[in-house]
Parts: C-alpha cells; structure tokens; sequence
C-alpha cells in the first residue's frame, strides 16, 4: 500500500499542484494529509477544494485551520500569521469554512498502524523539535510509525532501547527503511511554506509493502504564489519568505 504525506500547504496552491501531479504519477493508494490547509497563503479556497476532491484517508486539522473557523484564538500568533487568519476567514466560502469546522482533531490511526497528528501525538499544538520534544512524543506515540507536521521541517526522530536519534532530511528523493524493532516519527515537510531555506515543496510516500518512507522536493511557480498574496493585501513577507524557503 502506497501512503502520500502532505502536510502545512498554508494556501499555496502553486506549491500544490507539482505535488499532487507527482502522487497521481505514483499511484498512491491514499491520500493522508496532516493539516494546515489555510493561513499564510492567498488561494485558501482553491487549495481546500482541491484537497478535499481527493477524499483523503485520513485529514485532521492544524493550529491555522482551527484559527480561522474560530476553533482557537489567534492571540498566540505572530501578528502576519494573524493578519493571514483574518484574511482567510473574511474570504473562503461558507463550505470550505464548515470542512475547516468539520476536520479531525489528531492524533488519528489508520489501519492500526500508522498514527498522525499535526504538532505531537500528545498535543495537537505542540512543536517537536528536538530529542526532548520527540521522547515525550514517542511515550504517547501507540503505533511504530507516527508522521507529524507543524514545524515545516523534514525530519526522522527514531527510538530504538530508549535512545532518540533525530535526522534533518536535506534534498530530494531520500530514503529511510522502516525497521522492525525501531519507533519512527516522521515530518514529511511543508508544501506550502518550507522553512529549511530550501523553497521547493515537500510530501513524501510510504511504502508499507517496501517498508520505506521516501521524501520528495519540487519546484513550483514561487512567483505566482507571490502575486496572489500581493494582490491579496496579505503582508508583503509572507510573499517574501516563499523564495527564501523560510
Ligand atoms: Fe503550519
């Protein structure tokens, strides 16, 4: 069975369109998408129509999207980031508002195998970043492999008799095996807005007959992406960070 990992697409429909192209390419058995559709980016609609049209597996909802239905207060975000809240909430339509309302709360398990969540298995909110972070998420983690989002970051945190180990995944068409007597918690990256100063958007694919999770990079029309949240009004740095990857 071949699993697609998307995560943190933010309303950059530039960034998912190459993505969604490549799945299609790859016969993917399902779609599995870790949230934050909204926030940051101007085509929140097209994104969430186009996400949603894919009758993903499992989809459960990120700090952004429960901003804009009113799920969260936007008090514990940066000023733009709220500032891209206000703006997708005054914008998307009223259905897209109600499949925002209606998205999951992590962690999910799918298949009894496979956990996901946005920011950790034990807080839909928190961040992992770093052993610390990724050894309470492994104690709350039921399953051998959890895939989570949130930081933007492609990373592999793996748990093996106690110890964490933790690896950045730099560039394109990585491969990690998925071993037997090893914990995995796996970031695939972000489509939409990565932060690794590297620009192209991320996903990656597991495999559960090959036992590998692959991660991909790729190129998309940055300055489209940019246009939209010009023309938007959206803060010129959200425009800005998209070419610097961060
Ligand atoms: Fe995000």
């Amino acid at each position: 069975m071949r699993y697609f990992l998307f995560t943190d697409i933010h309303g950059n429909f530039e960034a998912l369109q190459p993505v969604l192209e490549f799945a299609q390419k790859m016969k993917i058995d399902h779609y599995i998408c870790l949230g934050d559709l909204v926030g940051y980016g101007a085509s929140a609609d097209e994104v969430i129509d186009r996400v949603s049209a894919l009758k993903p597996l499992s989809i459960i909802r990120g700090n952004h999207d429960k901003a804009v239905c009113n799920l969260d207060s936007v008090q514990t975000f940066n000023p733009i980031a709220a500032a891209a809240i206000h703006w997708t909430k005054k914008n998307i339509t009223k259905k897209n508002m109600q499949y925002l309302t209606n998205l999951k709360q992590g962690p999910d398990i799918i298949n009894d195998d496979i956990m996901i969540c946005h920011g950790s298995p034990f807080d839909e909110d928190h961040y992992i970043f770093g052993e610390f972070d990724a050894k309470e998420a492994f104690s709350h983690s039921t399953t051998p492999l959890c895939f989570f989002g949130h930081t933007h970051f492609p990373f592999v945190y793996t748990e093996k008799n106690s110890l964490i180990d933790g690896a950045f995944i730099q560039g394109s068409s990585n491969e990690v095996k998925i071993e037997k007597d090893i914990k995995y918690l796996i970031n695939p990256g972000s489509v939409g807005q990565p932060r690794d100063r590297n620009n192209r958007a991320a996903c990656a694919i597991y495999d559960s007959d090959a036992r590998t999770v692959k991660f991909f990079r790729f190129d998309y029309d940055i300055s489209e992406a940019q246009k939209k949240i010009k023309a938007a009004n959206l803060p010129p740095a959200l425009a800005e960070r998209l070419r610097l990857g961060i």
